[in-house]
C-alpha cells in the first residue's frame, strides 16, 4: 500500500479544476494557449492553491512530461 497524503492526493490536475480564483486562472489559461510563461509569484494565505496552480500549469503546459520540467 502506498501512502499518499490527501492533499496530495486530490490536488487538481489542471487549471480547469481550480476552484474560484477565477481571474487568476483565466491569465494562467492564457498563458498556456499562447505557450508563453513569464516569470510568475504566487502570494497568499496557507492552503488557498498556490503550489496546486503551478503544479496545474505546468501539466498543461508539459503533459506527461511536466515532472521533467519541474523543479
Ligand atoms: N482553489 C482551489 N481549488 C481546488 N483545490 C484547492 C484550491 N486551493 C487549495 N486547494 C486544495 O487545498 C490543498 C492545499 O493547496 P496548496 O498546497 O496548493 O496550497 P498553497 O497555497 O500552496 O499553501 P502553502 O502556502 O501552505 O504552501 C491542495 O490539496 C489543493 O488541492
Ligand atoms: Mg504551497
Amino acid at each position: 500500500m502506498t501512502l499518499e497524503i490527501w492533499t496530495e492526493k486530490y490536488r487538481p490536475d489542471s487549471l480547469d479544476e481550480i476552484i474560484g480564483q477565477d481571474e487568476i486562472v483565466d491569465r494562467l489559461q492564457a498563458f498556456v494557449e499562447q505557450d508563453s510563461i513569464p516569470h510568475l509569484m504566487f502570494a497568499g494565505p496557507a492552503g488557498t492553491g498556490k503550489t496546486t496552480s503551478a503544479i496545474a500549469l505546468a501539466k498543461d503546459v508539459y503533459g506527461d512530461e511536466w515532472k521533467q520540467n519541474f523543479m
